[in-house]
C-alpha cells in the first residue's frame, strides 16, 4: 500500500469534492440506525465517517478497515479532531479480516449491521474473493452498500482514474453482492467526466 501511503497526503484534497454527493446517497442507502455497527471497508481516510456519524448520532459504531496505514493516520485524525467515540479505523486487509480483528479494535463484542463498500471493489487485488470476506462478517439481516466506477472501456479520463487510484474500473463490481444478496438494487449515481467512467450504488440484505 506504498502509492496509497503517498496519496494520502493529497487524498481528501484531490479527492473529496468529486464524490460528496455520492457519500451522502451511499449513507442514505444503507439506512443506519442509532445503534448501528458499520463496517466501512475500505475506509481510506474516512471520508465517509462524517455522513455516517450524522445519521447515527453518538450510539453508532463505525469501524474502518484500510490497508495502508498512511490512510488510516488519516482517519485517526478525522475522528479525533471531530471527538468521535465508538469510531475504530483498523489496519487490515479486508479479504483476511475477522470479526476478532473487529472486536479487538471495538474493546467489545460487536458485530457489523451494515456494511459500506465505497471505491473499493476497483481497488481489491481479488474484489470476489475479499468481498465473500466482506460479506461473511455482516450480521444476518444486515444491509450492504457498494458504490464504485464503471467503465466498459475506459476512455483516456478512465485510463488515468486506473492509474491514480490503482483501480481496474472494468470490473462489475456489484455481481458479486449481486449473487448473494437479497432484494438486490443498482442504480446509477450522478457522474462527471472527471470520474472516468459511470459511479453506481448496489445495495441488498443478507439472509
Ligand atoms: C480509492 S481508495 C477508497 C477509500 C475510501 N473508501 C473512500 O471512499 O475514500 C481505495 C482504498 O483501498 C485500500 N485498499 C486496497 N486494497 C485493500 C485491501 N486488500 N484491504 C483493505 N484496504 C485496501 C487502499 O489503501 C485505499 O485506502
Amino acid at each position: 500500500m506504498a502509492w496509497y501511503d503517498m496519496f494520502s497526503r493529497f487524498y481528501d484534497a484531490s479527492i473529496e469534492a468529486h464524490y460528496r454527493e455520492q457519500r451522502a446517497l451511499a449513507a442514505e442507502a444503507l439506512d443506519l440506525r442509532p445503534a448501528s455497527v458499520v463496517l466501512d471497508a475500505p475506509c481510506g481516510t474516512g471520508q465517509s465517517f462524517p455522513a455516517f456519524r450524522a445519521a447515527m448520532g453518538e450510539e453508532g459504531t463505525i469501524l474502518g478497515a484500510d490497508l495502508s496505514p498512511g490512510m488510516l493516520r488519516e482517519a485517526r485524525r478525522r475522528a479525533a479532531a471531530a471527538g468521535w467515540s465508538r469510531v475504530h479505523p483498523l489496519h487490515a486487509d479486508a479479504g483476511t479480516l475477522t470479526l476478532d480483528a473487529l472486536r479487538e479494535a471495538a474493546g467489545r463484542d460487536v458485530r457489523p449491521d451494515r456494511l459500506h463498500v465505497f471505491l473499493g471493489m476497483s481497488v481489491f487485488p481479488d474484489p470476489d474473493a475479499v468481498f465473500a470476506n466482506l460479506w461473511s462478517l455482516l450480521s444476518e439481516g444486515g444491509r450492504c452498500v457498494v458504490v464504485d466506477v464503471y467503465a466498459e472501456r475506459p476512455g483516456l479520463q478512465g485510463r488515468m482514474v486506473e492509474v491514480v487510484a490503482r483501480a481496474d474500473i472494468r470490473r462489475r463490481f456489484w455481481e458479486p453482492l449481486e449473487r448473494v444478496g437479497r432484494d438486490f438494487e443498482h442504480r446509477s449515481l450522478p457522474t462527471r467526466a472527471a470520474h472516468g467512467g459511470t459511479i453506481s450504488l448496489a445495495t441488498a440484505t443478507k439472509g
